[in-house]
């Protein structure tokens, strides 16, 4: 059964008498364990499509079942705990509280859940090692890089376990080699067995993953694997940004 099934899916926004179509009629099947990039031009549906996904907004219309879920049928509270238990959220502004370390910061998602303080702390500090940050657990984000930075969103996504990571331009704000570090760590958690659901527009980024959703214009335009460092030109394989398999 796959994880994510979309049929149909239709976002429409209205504003005055201006009726925007941001997703229209969109299907696709995403199996558990997959890397995908979701890539297409600014304004194409791209955060409207994981916003939805990540069942931070609802579509107008269509058909979102999400591990066995239909999304439709769940109250705001059932919804609060899919996303607290289901899925892992990074940005790429990195969204971190300003005002407490990286450990309180990814403590987040167990505090909701109510997990006792000593195992929060305990699976926070495991997380951020993962990421390669067990040196920086008592910096405060300000204190850190936007890669380390970016490390705790990463941390703070996995460490509830959660088995689908969505990130919406992760490296938007990092520069090449950053990005690549992020782009191992996403890698490494694909390798573990995480359905990793990834936005870009950059095409070096899309060879990290194993499939490609294409959108333009609210539509799903191509559904295909991914590319290959080689298929690009030269610019983009001289900026070592591709992955190096
Ligand atoms: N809250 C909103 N209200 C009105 N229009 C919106 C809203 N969010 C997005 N849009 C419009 O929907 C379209 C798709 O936006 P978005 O999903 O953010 O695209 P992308 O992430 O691919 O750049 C754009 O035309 C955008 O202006
Ligand atoms: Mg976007």
């Amino acid at each position: 059964m796959s994880i994510i099934t979309v049929k149909d899916l239709t976002k429409i926004y209205v504003t005055g008498d201006i009726e925007l179509r941001a997703l229209d009629g969109v299907s696709f099947e995403i199996e558990r364990g997959e890397f995908v990039c979701v890539m297409g031009p600014s304004g194409s549906g791209k955060s409207t499509m994981m916003n939805i996904l990540g069942c931070l907004d609802v579509p107008t219309s269509g058909h979102y079942e999400l591990d066995g879920l239909d999304v439709k049928d769940q109250d705001k509270a059932e919804l609060a705990d899919i996303r607290n238990q289901k899925l892992g959220f990074v940005f790429q502004g990195f969204n971190l509280l300003p005002k407490v370390d990286a450990v309180e910061n990814v403590e987040l998602p167990l505090l909701y859940r109510g997990v006792p303080s000593s195992a929060r702390r305990k699976a926070a500090v495991k997380a951020l090692e993962k990421v390669g940050l067990g040196q920086r657990l008592h910096h405060r984000p300000a204190q850190m890089s936007g890669g380390q930075q970016q490390r705790v969103a990463i941390a703070r996504a996995i460490v509830g376990e959660a088995p689908i990571i969505l990130a919406d331009e992760p490296t938007g704000n990092l520069d090449t080699k950053t990005t690549v570090e992020i782009m191992n760590i996403f890698t490494d958690l694909h390798k573990q067995g995480i359905t990793v659901i990834l936005v870009t527009h950059e095409p070096e980024i899309a060879t990290w993953s194993e499939r490609v959703l294409r959108f333009r214009d609210g539509r799903l335009i191509a559904d295909e694997a991914a590319p290959k460092l080689e298929e690009l030109d030269s610019e983009a394989k001289t900026q070592g940004l591709g992955a190096s398999v």
